[in-house]
């Protein structure tokens, strides 16, 4: 009996897409879907590390591709293209974070609207577009698929100032438009596809221990203590500690669930 239960939480059978499965949570992530049983496709453009990945998981049925959303005029066309040659997926996973040269001036400080217009372009647009695509192609194709995005308790909540005391870390205003921005879209494609039994959820980590975007450091320790000091959990998030939630909403397991806006943030947005 426990075993039907668990059996809900394989993928045998299933084709899953990663945008971002290179990165700090999308990583674990990748590894979650694989060890699930699936045949997971990984799209980013950190070739680097793709190439490392295809080596580490040459025994599964792993495929790195190269892909960057960020070329906005050709994202879309070039999406539609992989799923020609490889097939429509019954579970995609956006969990990518493109962002411009200029992404920490996102500051109250020094904002400006080339920078708001830029990353709103490269990470609200592309990711809703795709999203929306994604969601057409699994109709088109029958498929009742899972659709997950990312968004943050950042697109819930506002950032607390305190967090940033004694770091050289800084509030960002555009990150808030662009989360928030995701979250609605998700409801909006949960309600719409839904018919098509298509299920949409987007997953809302807090914050999360590692490396801070292109450095090979972790956040300063005066922002972890901050935050853990704020925190219910008294600590920052792991990146392991978001891919059950992943596996979980791709799965059967999840059969019922979508237009959640799923919170791993150790309690964050509960005070
Ligand atoms: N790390 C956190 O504390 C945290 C907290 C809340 C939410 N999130 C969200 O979780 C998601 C993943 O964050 P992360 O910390 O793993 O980020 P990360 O930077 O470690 O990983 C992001 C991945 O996206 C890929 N990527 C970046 N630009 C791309 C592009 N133009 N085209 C294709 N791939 C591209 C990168 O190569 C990388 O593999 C993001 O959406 C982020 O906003 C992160």
């Amino acid at each position: 009996m426990t075993n039907n239960i668990l059996n809900k939480f394989s993928l045998k059978n299933k084709k899953v897409f990663v945008i971002g499965g290179c990165g700090l949570i999308g990583s674990p992530i990748s590894e979650a879907i694989l060890s699930a049983s699936a045949e997971l496709y990984v799209l980013d453009n950190d070739k680097k590390r793709g190439n490392y990945l295809q080596k580490k998981f040459r025994d599964f049925k792993f495929k790195y591709i190269y892909y960057d959303l960020s070329s906005i005029n050709t994202f879309d066309k070039r999406f539609k293209n992989i799923i020609k040659k490889y097939g429509c997926p019954n579970v995609f996973i956006n969990c990518s974070y493109p962002t411009t040269r200029d992404w920490k001036n996102s500051n109250f400080d020094k904002n400006k609207i080339s920078i708001l217009r830029k990353n709103i372009d490269i990470h609200l647009n592309t990711h809703s577009w795709i999203s929306y695509s994604m969601c057409e192609i699994m109709k088109k194709n029958k498929i009742k698929g899972s659709v997950i995005l990312f968004g943050s308790i950042y697109g819930i909540v506002g950032q607390s100032t305190n967090l940033y005391k004694k770091t050289n870390l800084r509030e960002n205003m555009n990150y808030s438009i662009i989360k928030g921005g995701l979250i609605t879209l998700t409801k909006q494609l949960a309600s719409y596809y839904g018919q098509s039994g298509i299920r949409v959820n987007i997953i809302c980590p807090g914050g999360i221990e590692g490396n801070v975007k292109g450095k090979k450091i972790k956040q300063p320790l005066n922002f972890m203590k901050n935050y853990s000091k704020q925190s219910p959990l008294r600590r920052l998030g792991k990146p392991e500690e978001i891919a059950p939630s992943a596996l979980f909403l791709s799965s059967e397991a999840s059969s019922y669930i979508t237009g959640t806006i799923f919170l791993v943030d150790g309690g964050w947005t509960s005070i």
